[in-house]
């Protein structure tokens, strides 16, 4: 989701990372890349610092779509534990996998050295520590099988959170963290100085392969010709249903407080619960620092409670760190999960020179600089040492389980179309709330904006006709089963939607 239209706003959003014009007519590059977060800004600046001519563009401002709403823990351990990676990839992918994700993280540091890039970038260390349910063996499980998928791993006595200065916890070494804005403002200072072009509110529509080459056009009319296209809109906007099949949408809460400067030791923290929770710091003005955590996932659509999951949020945090001051901030966004972990990243399934990357798994903040390396190699080289890993036409190879349910959700979806309205009337709806309201055989998602006027738009998702629901926390409409999202207007915001809802007024 773009920044624009939203009602929550990260520690981040306000800073800038640059200023861009609509493209209004055509454009030429060697490689147009579409979407302008951490994925597609470290695609550009591999291929320009590969001499190439790139072109990014965005439909909202850059940098502002989900990287914008990210905790950024820079993190090369996969965050569903290496037990659950190794039945889903066995264990040389497994290895594999952490390799990469080391490499991206090695990346983004020799960036910052070489650019000098001042966002707080520090390596430091992370701790697992069990959650209420956890058997200690269940952490010698995953001990050993972080060991065999090559990870530097250890069992520690005691962190410094309340209740668990005693608890065997797991100890990563190595791990980091950055103020994610400031690193996207340098990575396109760097393209454009090496004579990349950068395009804001430009929707992109349509990316279509002819005579060897890329045309893209936005809905404004204007064309991008390039000799190759990278789709890196997050949730991909080029393929109608091929990817997003194997995709899973999940939306997340943050929240950030005060913490008097050095009263908690500088570390990422993460628990086992399901969902789990994530905690780290962030420096702060004067004497104190941010302390930024995380959790109450569920899957996008279906849950509508955002500040019961805050408050359970707040309260876990403080029992652990009772020193933990003022709320600064709070606020939501999406992840795409893939089945067995890994992005798709690489050749857009069908097409020679449209690449694509999608599906980080809540680990978008290493994903995305791995897509950098991985698509600038195979398109500069045809080859990359993880293109089969992250190769978007696999189909998952061991347990079939979460595959089946995630698609479950689009079947059930349809059946709402027979149900009732939320409410009978449209005078029910109090100002900027919405609901879905039934009109004959025709179900309407009516939204009443913060001066009293009504928007009615079509209930019917413009990506393929999945019925939205209603997100009262950042007043928009929610598609459960790809994750397209819209103002409560109707206006499209997230992809894979790239059309408005219908108007209805
Ligand atoms: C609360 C939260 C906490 C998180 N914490 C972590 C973490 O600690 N560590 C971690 O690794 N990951 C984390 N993630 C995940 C990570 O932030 C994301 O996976 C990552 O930022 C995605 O980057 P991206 O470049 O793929 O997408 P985005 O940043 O969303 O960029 C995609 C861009 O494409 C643009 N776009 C979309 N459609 C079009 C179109 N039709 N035309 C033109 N442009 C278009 C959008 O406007 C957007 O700017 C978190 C996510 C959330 C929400
Ligand atoms: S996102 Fe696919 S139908 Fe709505």
């Amino acid at each position: 989701m773009n920044v624009e239209n939203e009602h929550s706003t990260s520690l981040w959003m306000e800073t800038e990372v640059a200023a861009a014009e609509p493209l209004r007519a055509k454009a030429t590059a060697d490689v147009v890349i579409i979407g302008s977060g951490i994925a597609g800004l470290s695609v550009a600046y591999e291929l320009a610092a590969r001499n190439l001519k790139v072109v990014v563009v965005d439909r909202g401002h850059i940098g502002k779509g989900m990287t914008a709403r990210t905790t950024a823990h820079l993190a090369p351990v996969c965050d569903d534990g290496a037990g659950e990676l190794i039945k889903m990839q066995g264990e040389e992918n497994a290895k594999l996998f952490h390799e990469s994700q080391r490499a991206a993280v090695d990346r983004i540091e020799e960036i910052v050295k070489l650019d000098r890039i001042e966002c707080n970038f520090r390596r430091l260390s992370a701790y697992l520590f069990p959650g209420p349910k956890t058997e200690p063996s269940e952490l010698d499980e995953e001990l050993k099988a972080m060991k065999k998928a090559g990870v530097a791993v250890e069992k520690i006595k005691g962190i410094p959170l309340a209740g668990y200065e005693t608890t065997t916890c797991l100890h990563y070494p190595d791990q980091a963290t950055f103020h994610p804005l400031r690193y996207l403002r340098a990575l396109t200072e760097t393209i454009t100085k090496r004579g990349g072009a950068l395009y804001e509110r430009t929707v992109i529509s349509e990316v279509e392969e002819k005579d060897g080459a890329v045309i893209v056009r936005a809905m404004n009319g204007a064309v991008i010709e390039a000799a190759a296209a990278v789709v890196a809109t997050n949730s991909p906007i080029n393929d109608r249903l091929a990817l997003h099949t194997k995709l899973a949408p999940y939306r997340t809460y943050a929240m950030a407080f005060t913490i008097p400067k050095d009263s908690l030791p500088d570390a990422l923290y993460w628990d086992t619960m399901d969902p789990y929770h994530y905690i780290r710091q962030q420096p702060g003005p004067g004497g104190a620092d941010y302390l930024i955590t995380g959790g109450g996932d569920h899957k996008s659509g279906e849950a509508d409670d955002a500040w019961a999951r805050f408050e359970a949020i707040e309260a876990y945090t403080r029992r652990l760190i009772p020193q933990l001051g003022k709320e600064i901030t709070r606020w939501s966004g999406q992840v795409l999960d893939t089945p067995d972990y890994a992005a798709y990243c690489g050749l857009n399934p069908g097409n020679k020179h449209v690449y694509v990357h999608t599906g980080d798994s809540g680990q978008g903040m290493t994903h995305g600089p791995l897509a950098g390396l991985l698509i600038a190699d195979l398109i500069t080289s045809g080859k990359s040492p993880w293109q089969k890993l992250y190769e978007p036409s696999r189909k998952p190879t061991r347990d079939l389980t979460n595959y089946a349910r995630e698609n479950m959700t689009t079947i059930k979806n349809f059946a709402e179309y027979l149900a009732p309205g939320e409410v009978s009337s449209y005078a029910q709806i109090k100002k900027g709330e919405g609901a879905i309201v039934r009109e004959g055989l025709r179900k309407v998602a009516a939204y009443r904006d913060t001066h009293g006027k009504l928007h009615k738009s079509s209930a019917m998702c413009t990506h393929v006709g999945c019925h939205v629901h209603w997100n009262s926390f950042e007043r928009c409409w929610d598609c459960p089963c790809h994750g397209s999202q819209f103002a409560g207007d109707g206006t499209a915001l997230n992809g894979p939607a790239v059309k408005n809802l219908e108007s209805l007024d």
